[in-house]
């Protein structure tokens, strides 16, 4: 089976991609470069001994778009991670979240259409729960107002596949990911930061390298066990196994309904101290961190029932926040290195 992964030389798509070809799948990137290196493709193919075709395209540019479906004619299933993702970044640039996302999104369900390729996997969030009313959020919670375009665009974004599921010969899965984190044990493939990171983890291994002075704690007044937020961590080679899945209930018509969306997390919850305590006890390394503020638009806690992925999509995750944190930091040890 070939399937097509946009966003492939990114975070989650290229552990994806790694796990597709593990599992015997032919894989084909279309990427842009635009958040990713193309030597991502080298490590994968260091990785798994097997290079993935690779397309650098603008999704959002139909015409190239229709000549990759041209040349690229056996595609079964399609897995778009392919997004900008800067929360900050699109609350300032609103227009640029809603054309690149959307845009993207619907060229590529369009050009399915044109050539009867029905399997999509979205990358969604559990940004899309918001605050939510009880814990664990089930996949029945509501959707709250989007806090930001980026939160917005995964909302819309799953709403275009109810909807085109619904009249089209298209059925889709999305996966609501909790927080993805850690990297791939081999050091070779993980998580880019450009410039100051927003996400704590990559704030943690940074400070802990001593790129950081200080690991600033956004809040320690949250109704919650010891006032930090509660977050459901999830090692990120889980998720990349959660699209397999998803990419296996699709192609053996195992669905129940026609568009469908789990909850990709581990279940537990950890504070922001939680987790720098984690992070000490793994790698034995002090992390220098004060309280502060609250983050504008956080959410106090959010963890995942997943009850429904576990029995529909027959996953489970596997990693725990120990080997989630040893890889986090040995990826940030190797990126030291390789900048060197
Ligand atoms: C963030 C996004 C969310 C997006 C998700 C996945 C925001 C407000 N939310 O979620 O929309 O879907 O990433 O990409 O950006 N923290 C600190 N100090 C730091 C960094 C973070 O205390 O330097 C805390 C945060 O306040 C939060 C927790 O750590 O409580 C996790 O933060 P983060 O890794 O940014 O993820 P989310 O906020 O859950």
């Amino acid at each position: 089976m070939k399937v097509l992964v946009t966003g492939g030389t990114g975070y989650i798509g290229s552990h994806t991609v790694v796990e597709l070809q593990h599992a015997g799948y032919d894989v084909v990137i279309i990427d842009n470069l635009y958040n990713s290196t193309i030597d991502v493709l080298d490590r994968i193919e260091e990785i798994c001994n097997k290079r993935p075709a690779f397309y650098k395209i603008e999704l959002c540019n139909k015409t190239q778009l229709n000549d990759f479906f041209e040349q690229e004619k056996d595609i079964n299933a399609v897995i778009h991670f392919a997004a900008f993702l800067q929360v900050n970044e699109s609350v300032q640039e609103p227009l640029k979240y809603y054309e690149n996302n959307l845009l993207s999104q619907i060229n590529l369900l369009n050009c399915m259409i044109e050539n009867n390729i029905e399997n999509f996997v979205f990358s969604s969030s559990c940004t899309v729960y918001g605050n939510p009313d009880s814990l664990p959020v089930d996949e029945n919670a509501p959707i709250k107002k989007a806090e930001s375009p980026y939160g917005n665009t995964k909302q819309m974004g799953e709403e275009i596949l109810e909807h085109t599921c619904k009249s089209k010969n298209i059925s889709a899965i999305s996966l609501r990911y909790f927080n993805p984190i850690g990297a791939h044990p081999s050091a070779k493939i993980g998580e880019v930061q450009h410039g100051t990171p927003h996400h704590l983890v990559p704030y943690i291994t940074e400070t802990a390298f001593g790129k950081r002075t200080q690991l600033n704690v956004f809040g320690s007044d949250y109704n919650t066990p010891d006032g930090t937020c509660v977050r459901d961590y999830i090692h990120v080679i889980d998720v990349a196994n959660a699209h397999i899945a998803a990419v296996e209930r699709l192609s053996k018509q195992t669905k129940k309904n026609k568009y469908e969306f789990f909850n990709i997390g581990t279940g537990i919850g950890y504070s922001v101290l939680d987790m720098i305590h984690a992070f000490e006890k793994a790698t034995g390394i002090k992390i220098n961190y004060a309280l502060v503020d609250r983050r504008h638009g956080d959410v106090e806690a959010v963890y995942a029932n997943t009850t429904l992925a576990n029995n529909e999509l027959g996953w489970t995750t596997k990693y725990t926040i120990e080997d989630m944190l040893k890889s986090a930091w040995t990826w940030e040890q190797a990126l030291a290195k390789n900048s060197n």
